[in-house]
C-alpha cells in the first residue's frame, strides 16, 4: 500500500515487494488508495501477479493510488479494514508513506487484536476465520520527497526532487544571467530544509532560507551583504532558494515576496535587482524516479517483505532506513516521534532545538 504525499520511487517499492513476496512463495496484493482501499475493500484490494508490476521502477507517482481517508482515523474504520484484510486472507502488511501514514499503521498493528474480536462478538466473523490471522505483522518504507523521517540517511523520493529542482535551477539560471536578474525559487519543505539546503549547495546558490535554521541576525542584512558582495565579484545572476516553510530568527514566515521586495528595492543603498518568483511546486513531486530511488525502493521492498516474513508478536514495528549505505531495520515509533520534535521544535520557534535534533539524526 501506498500512502500519503506521493513520491518518485514507490512504484519500484511496490514492484519490489510483489516480486520479493511472490519469490517467497506468498500471495501479493495491492491495496489501491491508501487507507481509503483498505476500508473500502472489493476491487481495491488486487491480488498481484509478477507481469501486473513490468515496468513500475521508473514510473513516478503511485501507480496504485493514495487518498486521505478520514474513516481509517476512527476505529469503525479499521475495524472494516480489519475485516477485508482478513477475508482476503491477507496477515501482513507494507506501507509505503510519511510519518502520519506509518503512525496510523502502528496504531491499526496495536489494534488488530482486539479488532479481530469485536468482529467475531459482533458475527461479522467466525472465530474459524479468524484464528489463523492473530498477528499483524507491519513494516514501514519511508515514502517522501522531503527526506524528513529521523533515523534514515534518504526518503524514496528525495533524491528525484532534488534532482528535479537542480535542473530547473540550471534553465532558471541560463535566463537569469542573460537578463543579470535575480530569482527567489521557492522549493518544497513544510517542516524540513533538506531539499532547499541540498538544492543550494548543488547549484551553487547566492543564499538559502530553511525552517530549521534561521539566519542568526536579522535576514535582511545578511542576504544583502552576501548578494552585494558576490554582484561585486561580477556574478551576473543572483540565485536564493526558499524552502517552503522557512522562518525568520523570530519564527515568523519569510516569504519569496518579501525576498523579492529586497533584492529588487530601487531605493539609495537597495540592491536595485530585476526580481523574479520561481514556485517549483508539484513538478518537484511528479516524474520518473532517479537511479538512486530506483535503487533504494528495490533495496528496501526486498528487506520489507523478509522483514514482515521474520516479524513475530514480539517485535517491534520496524522501518526499513538507509544508513551509511546499508539497508536497515529500525523501530519506526521512535523514528516518527523523533521527526515529529522537529517540526514541533520549529513551529514553537525552538531553533536550537530544532538544530541540535538535526545534528543528532546526522550524527546516528
Ligand atoms: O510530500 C511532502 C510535501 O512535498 C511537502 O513538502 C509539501 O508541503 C506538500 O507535500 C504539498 O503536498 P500537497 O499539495 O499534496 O498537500
Amino acid at each position: 500500500m501506498t500512502s500519503g504525499g506521493d513520491s518518485p520511487g514507490m512504484n519500484g517499492v511496490v514492484r519490489a515487494v510483489v516480486r520479493m513476496a511472490i519469490h517467497m512463495g506468498c500471495d501479493a496484493f495491492a491495496v489501491y488508495e491508501g487507507y481509503e482501499g483498505l476500508v473500502r475493500g472489493g476491487d481495491l484490494i488486487k491480488k498481484m501477479d509478477w507481469d501486473d508490476v513490468r515496468g513500475w521502477l521508473s514510473e513516478g507517482g503511485t501507480l496504485i493510488g493514495t487518498a486521505r481517508c478520514m474513516a481509517f482515523y476512527e476505529r469503525p474504520g479499521r475495524l472494516t479494514a480489519a475485516k477485508n484484510m482478513v477475508l482476503n486472507g491477507i496477515d501482513a502488511l507494507i506501507i509505503c508513506g510519511g510519518d502520519g501514514s506509518l503512525t496510523g499503521a502502528d496504531k491499526f498493528r496495536s489494534e488488530w487484536p482486539s479488532l479481530l474480536d469485536e468482529l467475531v462478538a459482533k458475527g461479522e466473523l467466525s472465530k474459524d476465520q479468524t484464528t489463523p490471522y492473530k498477528h499483524l505483522n507491519i513494516v514501514g518504507i519511508v515514502g517522501s520527497i522531503d527526506n524528513d523521517l529521523s533515523g534514515t540517511d534518504a526518503t524514496v523520493g528525495c533524491y528525484s526532487a532534488l534532482s528535479r529542482i537542480c535542473e530547473m535551477v540550471d534553465y532558471i539560471e541560463a535566463t537569469a544571467s542573460s537578463h543579470s536578474r535575480a530569482f527567489v525559487i521557492e522549493v518544497m519543505g513544510r517542516h524540513c530544509g533538506w531539499l532547499a539546503l541540498l538544492a543550494g549547495v548543488a547549484t551553487g546558490a547566492d543564499f538559502v532560507f530553511i525552517p530549521e535554521r534561521p539566519q542568526e541576525h536579522d535576514w535582511r542584512t545578511d542576504m544583502s551583504l552576501v548578494v552585494n558582495r558576490h554582484r561585486k565579484l561580477g556574478k551576473r545572476k543572483t540565485i536564493v532558494i526558499v524552502a517552503e516553510g522557512a522562518r525568520d530568527k523570530d519564527g515568523n514566515k519569510i516569504s519569496p515576496e518579501e525576498i523579492k521586495d529586497l533584492l529588487s528595492d530601487k531605493t539609495e543603498g537597495g540592491l536595485g535587482l530585476d526580481t523574479r518568483i520561481t514556485t517549483l511546486g508539484h513538478v518537484q513531486r511528479g516524474g520518473t524516479a532517479v537511479a538512486y530511488d530506483r535503487l533504494l525502493s528495490t533495496l528496501q521492498g526486498v528487506e520489507a517483505v523478509k522483514a514482515v516474513l521474520e516479524a513475530t508478536p514480539e517485535t517491534e514495528t520496524c522501518f526499513i532506513a538507509i544508513n551509511e549505505n546499508k539497508i536497515v531495520r529500525k523501530p519506526l515509533m521512535k523514528a516518527v516521534q523523533e521527526t515529529q520534535e522537529v517540526a514541533k521544535a520549529v513551529d514553537s520557534k525552538d531553533f536550537e532545538k530544532a538544530m541540535s535534533l538535526r545534528d543528532a539524526e546526522f550524527a546516528d
